[in-house]
């Protein structure tokens, strides 16, 4: 709603903006003609001879201008235009907008009743729902998660078959839904840098890394302060988002350097709920699209 000095303005502009137009019509097809059938001119001479004639408008012309006013007119009455009135036609934009959603929403409740039903297994065999959830994943995870969801540093890949928060179709429904987020306190200051340096080479060993034995054997008596979340074999946990740390795949990296970073510093991934992003048959759509990644489909 305007406020009464805007809603004047807005009608004064408008109202006097069309009135304008009339008259310079008016006015202008006033001046052209004598009234013997000689066009007149408009006085300006140029070169002492080249005159600058009249010519009255062609009626047809002349028309266009009438029925664009006479349109303006009819628009202003039927639709708002003129400041706060509402128009008799009681159009909004907003009405039209909540009234193509509808629209568009019915038809996607059409495309995604087929797939209801269907178990992961089922829309992972159906290529119709595969592409739409291809669709999903480019416009929705791409960003971080790489558009062949291979991931980056930090944001995990979802084509392997580790899984920080868990297996299974479920699990992603979940992150989905809820959101992940990791915590990975920072413990430097609680080993030192000595007592750093030797639970490093040990995390390194785990995975086979060629590292110095002797620090890598004292490393392990510092790794109790670690396996509340990595678990005593280091495999990790999956209800805290605790990485296994025994294979060679790394969210972060598996080098000294990168290790005793995330030991330093800790680390915070975040997966963004998408609650209020897809709805319930999207969120199944694009996870079982993950799945089918991970499964060399
Ligand atoms: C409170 C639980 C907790 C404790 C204690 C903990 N971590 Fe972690 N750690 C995590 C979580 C959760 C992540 C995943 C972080 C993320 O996804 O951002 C993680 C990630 C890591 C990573 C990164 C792995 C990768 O793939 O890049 C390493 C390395 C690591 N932890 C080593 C350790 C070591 C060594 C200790 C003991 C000194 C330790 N963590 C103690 C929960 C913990
Ligand atoms: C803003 C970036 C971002 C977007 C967008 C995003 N993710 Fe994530 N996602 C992450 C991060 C970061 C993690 C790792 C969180 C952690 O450290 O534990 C993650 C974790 C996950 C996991 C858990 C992986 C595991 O190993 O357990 C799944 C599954 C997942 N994302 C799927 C998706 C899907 C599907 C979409 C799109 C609908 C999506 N993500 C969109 C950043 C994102």
């Amino acid at each position: 709603m305007l406020s009464a000095f805007w809603n004047g303005f807005v009608i004064i502009l408008t109202i006097g903006s069309v009135l304008g137009c009339w008259w310079l019509l008016m006015w202008t097809k006033g001046v052209s003609g004598r009234d013997d059938d000689q066009v007149g001119t408009t006085g300006h001479v140029w070169d002492h001879d080249l005159e600058e004639l009249n010519n009255p408008l062609p009626r047809w012309w002349l028309m266009l201008f009438h029925i664009t006013i006479i349109f303006s007119l009819v628009y202003l009455v039927l639709y708002p235009g003129l400041g706060n009135v509402q128009g008799v036609l009681g159009w909004t934009q907003l009405s039209q907008y909540d009234k193509e959603m509808a629209v568009a929403d019915a038809a996607r409740q059409d495309v995604y009743a087929a797939f209801t039903d269907m178990t992961p297994e089922q829309m992972m065999a159906s290529d119709e729902a595969m592409g739409i959830g291809r669709n999903l994943f480019a416009n929705n995870c791409a960003m971080c998660h790489g558009s062949d969801g291979r991931g980056a540093v930090g944001f995990p890949n979802l084509t392997d078959n580790e899984w920080q928060w868990g297996a299974g179709f479920d699990n992603i429904l979940v992150a989905l839904k809820q959101g992940r987020q990791a915590n990975m306190p920072p413990l430097g200051a609680a080993l030192g840098e000595d007592g750093l340096e030797q639970v490093v080479a040990y995390v390194q060993s785990l995975s086979g890394q060629n590292v110095d034995a002797e620090l890598a054997a004292a490393g392990e008596a510092r790794f109790a302060v670690c396996i509340a979340c990595h678990g005593v074999d280091g495999k990790g946990n999956p209800l805290l988002g605790a990485p296994d740390l025994t294979n060679d795949i790394w969210l972060y990296g598996g080098d000294a350097d990168t290790i005793t970073e995330t030991i330093t510093l800790g680390r915070n991934g975040a997966m963004p709920s998408h609650a209020d992003i897809l709805d319930q048959e999207q969120r199944r759509m694009v996870a079982a699209y993950v799945l089918s990644l991970s499964q060399g489909n």
